[in-house]
């Protein structure tokens, strides 16, 4: 058996050494995205409720805060904004349900049902993720003056419900209580 014989690994050796290679890769590229799906956000751990001091938040303008590691959105509505979402009839509306986790599933769509306090029509709170995939939608824009989705051109009104575009629901109101007259308690 001359030196070159003994170095060069043997056909067999070869497949082993590659097949080894690929297996590396493969569990790779399935374990990644399982893992990250199986670790819990770290925002999630730290923070599961947070309380929201509204005070300073005049009618017209918006407040986004991090909770559980997705944007929450809260707007002190003017008047015009509440009468044009109070004036919508239900059966205009794209998605009826609520959507809402402080009240039933089936729930209704109705202002005074995504608003966060009765008494309190004026302020929206809602999870702010497009229901269609997941992109940040922005604020009093789009077709009917309250949020629109540039991803795919999905428009809500100024009570978060989805009017038109792709998106199938309207807008997540998450659990949420005044425990002040100004503070809000999320989560
Ligand atoms: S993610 Fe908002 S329209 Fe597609």
């Amino acid at each position: 058996m001359s030196a070159h014989d003994t170095t060069e690994p043997t056909r067999r050796d070869f497949l082993y050494i590659a097949t080894g290679m690929a297996g590396v890769v493969g569990a790779g590229a399935f374990a990644w995205p399982f893992i990250d799906q199986m670790r819990p956000d770290a925002s999630t751990l730290a923070v599961s409720s947070i309380e929201v001091d509204v005070a300073a938040v005049q009618p017209g303008m918006s407040l986004t805060v991090k909770w559980r590691g997705k944007p929450i959105f809260i707007r002190n509505r003017t008047p015009k904004e509440v009468e044009e979402a109070k004036a919508v009839a239900l059966g205009d509306l794209k998605d009826p349900i609520a959507r809402n986790a402080n009240l039933p599933s089936d729930a209704q769509a109705t202002d005074a049902d995504r608003t966060a306090s009765k008494d309190k029509e004026n302020w929206l709170v809602m999870i702010g993720v497009c229901t269609h995939l997941g992109c940040i939608p922005l604020g009093q824009q789009g077709d009917f003056g309250g949020w629109f989705c540039p991803c795919h051109g999905s428009h809500y009104d100024t009570a978060g419900r989805v009017r038109k575009g792709p998106a199938p629901e309207n807008l997540a109101i998450p659990p949420l209580s005044f425990i002040s007259d100004t503070v809000i308690k999320i989560g």
